[in-house]
């Protein structure tokens, strides 16, 4: 079951966020869960951060959202994860349709996102999701943990 995230999954989305799987690719380097609470706020302020649940448990979540005035046909995916208790089994695959699905039915016509070279199994779901490499963003991400740079890809999805 899909559902907008709320104050109360804050818990939850902290632990799979900071989850040693999942935070090398996401938007944030590790962090006391104080620090977090700004993080999630803006994450949930817009009302547009959805979270999966199965049996209560939050399997996975990520934020969608468009761009305003002449680009407001564009849609983007983001801050997206499966909690690892449950990953490999498909669940990406339909979160990422139900995004998709979701964007559409709001008018999008065209869905980006960025990926970071390094995470071929997420560039491995969004091709099979349809999704197209369009350009690299050259050093655009950097972790704490590391001394290098590394590249990003944006990809997008054209919808009917
Ligand atoms: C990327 C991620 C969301 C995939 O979640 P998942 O629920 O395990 O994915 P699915 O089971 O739906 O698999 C979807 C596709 O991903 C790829 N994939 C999944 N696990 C893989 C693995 N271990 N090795 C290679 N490819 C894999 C495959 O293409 C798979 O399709 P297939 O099963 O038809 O081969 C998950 O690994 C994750 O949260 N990773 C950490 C955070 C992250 O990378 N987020 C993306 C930020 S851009």
């Amino acid at each position: 079951m899909r559902r907008q995230a709320a104050v109360s999954d804050f818990d939850a989305v902290f632990s799979i966020y900071m989850d040693e799987r999942v935070i090398p690719f996401l938007g944030y380097d590790p962090m006391p869960r104080e620090e977090f609470g700004t993080v999630y706020a803006e994450l949930i302020a817009g009302g547009n951060f959805f979270v999966h649940e199965l049996d209560g448990v939050i399997t996975g979540f990520y934020k969608i959202n468009r761009y305003p005035g002449r680009a407001r046909h564009v849609g983007y995916v983001g801050s997206f994860a499966v909690n690892p208790a449950f990953q490999g089994r498909g669940l990406a695959t339909s979160m990422l349709k139900d995004a998709i699905a979701d964007l559409h039915a709001r008018g999008v016509k065209r869905v980006e996102l960025i990926v970071e070279s390094d995470n071929p199994v997420a560039i491995a779901l969004y091709e099979k999701c349809g999704f197209e490499k369009e350009g690299t963003l050259r050093q655009f991400y950097k972790r704490a943990s590391e001394a290098h740079y590394v590249d990003d890809y944006i990809m997008a999805l054209l919808l009917e």
